[in-house]
């Protein structure tokens, strides 16, 4: 039996806790939140022991993997204690809210060669593989990438300085499979909707995030891209990447591939299941197919702060290529 802790006991901490459940030979072997009874909800469903900190989950010990499943601002010290304590790791994106904490522990999880693996869950979509294999041996021309949404019903998402705003938060996905299926990015420029302020001022400078951003990106391959992301909407109304190379147009969603404009291809809907999977299987010692290592999303992280950043200063950011 595979033990597995999880930190966090939200959202995606209840969804990564059903699938590893569904595993024969998976436990859940405790879950520690900061809001105790958030911790006791979801440890009572799986029958596990629930922990008011992190630190109660790693000292009672016998672990063989963590999950870490916080808010964007609460990433650095459950990282950094499971890694001291030499276990593989699971890490929600993003992976925090600046690139100094994600860096460390990218580089502590690479000096004790761990098993690492991040929520990246889009790359395990079937059809992921299947417009790679359309694309074969076309470099894509053009990526147009979307995050038009609500905005999440978590309390701390509006607060920048909480969850890094939508790029961070919620475009990195699309960011990561745009460099997937484009490669590297060298150059972004993103433009906030300027609005006017409300009595208490801009909401910037109440320190919310922005509600639309349009950005142009420069891949290191000579395509340029479009990111355009809003939480202004009721409800998901387009959230995905199109490209485009010689003769071709994929349309990808989390959901569906829409090849030319008139062929679709539905997913498999197993995504979320393999990103568990594979993870167990290179904490097991297994052939793995983790896609998305730690180190590997650091790459998606360095872009959507760069995009952030951008944002901010309004005016455009170098990547650096040696990082890529
Ligand atoms: N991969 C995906 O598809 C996906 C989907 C949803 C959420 N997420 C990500 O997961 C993260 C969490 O989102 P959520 O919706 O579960 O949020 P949530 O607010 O529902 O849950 C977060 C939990 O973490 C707890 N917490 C905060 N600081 C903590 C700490 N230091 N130690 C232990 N527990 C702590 C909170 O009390 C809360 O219960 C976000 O970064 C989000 O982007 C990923």
């Amino acid at each position: 039996m595979t033990r597995v802790g999880i930190i966090g006991a939200g959202n995606i901490a209840a969804r990564h806790a059903d699938v590893l459940s569904g595993f024969p030979d998976v436990t859940i072997a405790g879950i520690a939140d900061t809001d105790p009874h958030r911790a006791e909800a979801l440890a009572s469903k799986h029958g596990a022991p629930a922990y008011g900190g992190h630190a109660d989950l790693l000292n009672a010990g016998g672990l063989d993997a963590v999950y870490v499943c916080v808010p964007p601002f609460a990433h650095g010290n459950p990282e950094r204690d499971v890694l001291s304590c030499n276990l593989p790791i699971f890490v929600e994106k993003p992976l925090s809210l600046d690139l100094q904490t994600a860096e460390m522990i990218a580089s502590e999880i690479e000096q004790r060669s761990l098993p690492s693996a991040v929520g990246h869950h889009w790359r395990y979509l079937d059809i992921v593989q299947q417009a790679r294999d359309l694309l074969a041996g076309r470099p894509v021309r053009l990526a147009l990438g979307h995050w038009l949404d609500k905005v999440p019903p978590v309390s701390w998402w509006l607060d920048r300085t909480m969850s890094g705003g939508q790029i961070v938060e919620q475009a990195v996905h699309v960011l990561d499979l745009a460099r997937l299926l484009v490669g590297e990015v060298t150059m972004v420029h993103a433009v906030p909707a300027e609005e006017e302020g409300s009595a208490d001022g801009p909401r910037e400078v109440r320190g919310e995030v922005d509600r639309a951003t349009a950005a142009v990106m420069r891949f290191a391959g000579g395509a340029p891209g479009l990111l355009a992301t809003s939480c202004l909407l009721t409800r998901k109304h387009r959230v995905g990447l199109e490209v485009c190379a010689d003769g071709i147009a994929l349309e990808l969603s989390e959901t569906r591939l829409l090849v030319d404009g008139e062929r679709v291809i539905e997913d498999d809907g197993q995504a979320k299941m393999r990103v568990d999977r594979e993870f167990v299987n290179a904490v097991q010692g297994k052939d793995a197919d983790v896609r998305v290592p730690y180190g590997e999303a650091l790459r998606t992280h360095r872009l959507a702060l760069a995009l952030a950043r951008s944002a901010v200063e309004r005016k455009p950011v170098m990547l650096d290529e040696h990082h890529s």
